[in-house]
């Protein structure tokens, strides 16, 4: 049997979860619960119940599992009420709005027995696992340093809804999140974070730019800058392609350096001395590793319905999930107060 999951909020990543779902075996939609007149004709697109509030949905349909698709600040509410109502979550990232939210969260589903999975869907691309694997793995010697870039511009009407110009939508926490997650799940923890934030392009109170440092508790630097407002080849979705909405270019935007070698992310290129002793005056050969991107978000439901039969683990737990935000949540911190922040969360990332 087919796990029954309602859907709560019908947005853009709501619909995209509708999509995903409609390719899976293993779940079955029963319901969509969102305020908006147009989830009802999606509802019905779909063949199933519409509900305006969560809360009704829940008592009427029993689902055992929830996908959370709201936006961020409006996670927690359903998410207490979903997990009342004995069910499991996939929570679309950032888990929370804050880090008290995210723990109660966890807090709570652990206290019923029941599964978070937080929607960090890049983790479910083998060029993500496959980096990992060469990273820790030990392939690049002992990593030194990590760069990193995301630099987009957003066209002027992304910025037409007044709550886009505010900070909690700028793009460290809309963006810099899947990359820090990224960077966890492929390096390891990050143990503190320096960061700068400027606002010259717009002047609006969110961030367009932004640059920060960080230190990994494998003792490996990093650096990264990212931008909404900077026209580059070098962000995640232009080097991949995962969104037919923005043209792939193949271009890489992340470097890991090692003692014994280098990758370029997220088109894997391996750069090593070619069995010479590693040195600046070895030549380089670089060797590319061409996997097949698939579709993330399919993964993600497949996983999902394993974690409500029990028969999987969630593999972004509430916990690690809070990590990612707790350490992009810091960036802004960081860059307010003008002091390196040390990260010191009971949350862990293996
Ligand atoms: N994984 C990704 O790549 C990705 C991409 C985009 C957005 N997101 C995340 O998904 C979430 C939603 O973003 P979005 O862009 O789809 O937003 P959106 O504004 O397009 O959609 C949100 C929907 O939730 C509905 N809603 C609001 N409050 C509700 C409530 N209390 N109960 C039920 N429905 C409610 C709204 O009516 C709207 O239809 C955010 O947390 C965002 O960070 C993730």
């Amino acid at each position: 049997m087919p796990e029954r999951i309602a859907l709560i909020g019908a947005g853009v990543i709501g619909k995209r979860h509708l999509k995903a779902m409609a390719k899976v075996e293993s779940v079955e939609l029963v319901a969509i619960a969102d305020p908006l007149s147009g989830a009802a004709e999606i509802a019905t697109e779909h063949g199933v119940p519409h509900y305006p509030g969560a809360n009704e949905m829940l008592g009427e349909v029993a689902p055992s599992g929830v996908i959370i698709a709201t936006p961020t600040e409006h996670h927690f509410q359903p998410a207490l009420a979903s997990l009342d109502a004995g069910c499991h979550l996939l929570i679309e990232k950032p888990i929370a709005a804050t880090v008290a939210e995210a723990e109660e969260i966890a807090r709570v589903s652990e206290a019923r027995g029941l599964c978070v999975l937080v929607g960090h869907h890049r983790r479910y691309y083998p060029q993500v696992a496959k980096a990992r694997e060469i990273v820790r793995g030990g392939s690049l010697g002992q990593l030194v340093t990590v760069s990193g870039q995301w630099s987009v511009r957003k066209p002027e009407s992304y910025y037409t809804p007044d709550w886009r110009r505010r900070s909690p939508a700028g793009p460290v926490l809309t963006n810099l999140i899947h990359e820090i997650d990224y960077l966890r799940h492929v390096v390891g923890e990050i143990r503190s974070v320096t960061g700068l934030t400027g606002n010259s392009v717009q002047g609006f109170e969110k961030e367009d730019a932004a640059a920060f440092a960080f230190q990994f508790e494998n003792g490996s630097l990093g650096a990264f800058v990212m931008s909404d407002q900077a026209d580059s080849p070098w962000a995640w979705e232009m080097a991949t392609g995962e969104n037919p909405a923005f043209p792939r270019n193949g271009q890489n935007c992340i470097t890991f350096s090692g003692t014994r070698g280098a990758l370029e992310f997220p088109n894997l290129r391996h750069w090593t001395s070619d069995g010479e002793p590693a040195s600046w005056i070895t030549p380089k050969a670089a060797r590319d590793i061409s996997l097949e991107l698939g579709d993330a978000f399919v993964r993600q439901i497949k996983h999902f319905a394993e974690v409500v039969a029990g028969r999987a683990n969630p593999v972004i737990s509430a916990a690690d999930a809070t990590g990612t935000l707790g350490v992009t949540l810091a960036v802004l911190e960081s860059a307010r107060c003008g002091n390196r922040i040390d990260i010191c969360g009971p949350e862990r990332i293996n």
